[in-house]
């Protein structure tokens, strides 16, 4: 019911060249896959180049970021509008690096999330906790709070996809093992019932992000509420994330 996606957050990594060379390296690698969505989101600046490589291919393409207003005086900053121009059927919101490093909030997330639906794109959100409050117990009441404040507002026939993203995973080569995600991922979906309902609960992906490889990704899908990944170090080498892209 859930059609996997496997998406790839390049980061600040690769230029319009080298974006150039790996989008028509990936397009080549997954011509034959069709039963489950990828998606590649590079730097801003790299948007265009993979417009135009992947333009008809079954790979789409997103932001890391937006800002939630529509234009303005706000210097530096990207519009989903602009976006929408470029072909973006995504946009990553509240990644932990943006909330670690950015002063990200899951207010600011939650307009962010707001004003990509307007545009009519998908946004990513994404939330997890950090290893202190793993280690403290509260990786529950922290995604709870995540999503009780950054979903707040959202209507129930929107399309939205969540990356459960543990903090102390992401670039650390420390993954969760499946039955740890699996936990999180059920609790994500049970609360998205709870206040979205059983429809929205269903049909809505979960995706797993946090040293995601060609070897564990397999064993991560395998888990019943894991819909599909947020690639990082993964997806810069087209074998590797094609390899992630066709796990079995
Ligand atoms: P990683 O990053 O795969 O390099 O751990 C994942 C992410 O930050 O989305």
């Amino acid at each position: 019911m859930r059609k996997p996606l496997i998406a790839g957050n390049f980061k600040m990594y690769k230029t319009i060249s080298e974006t150039h060379i790996y989008a028509k390296g990936l397009r080549a690698a997954l011509a034959s896959v069709a039963d489950r969505e990828v998606a590649v989101c590079p730097p801003f600046t790299a948007l265009a180049a993979v417009a135009e490589e992947l333009r008809g291919s079954p790979i789409a393409w997103g932001s890391q970021n937006v800002h939630w207003e529509k234009q303005g005086a706000f210097t530096g900053e990207i519009s989903a509008e602009m976006l929408k121009e470029l072909g973006c059927r995504f946009a990553i919101a509240g990644h932990s690096e943006r909330r670690q490093y950015f002063g990200e909030t899951d207010q600011t997330v939650n307009k962010r999330m707001h004003a990509v639906l307007v545009a009519g794109i998908t946004p990513i959100v994404c939330i997890g906790e950090t290893l202190q409050e793993r280690e403290a117990n509260t990786t529950f009441s922290v995604v709870e709070r995540q999503m009780k404040n950054g979903l707040q507002g959202l209507v129930s026939n929107a399309t939205i996809v969540i990356a459960y993203e543990p903090v102390w995973a992401i670039g650390t080569g420390k993954t969760a093992t499946p039955a740890q995600a699996q936990e999180v991922h059920a609790f994500i979906r049970s609360q998205l019932a709870k206040t979205f309902g059983d429809t929205f609960a269903k049909l809505t992906r979960v995706l797993y992000g946090g040293s995601v490889k060609p070897d564990n990704m397999s064993a991560l899908m395998s888990q019943p509420d894991i819909d599909g990944g947020l690639v990082g170090g993964a997806c810069l080498d087209v074998e590797s994330f094609s390899k992630i892209v066709r796990y079995q």
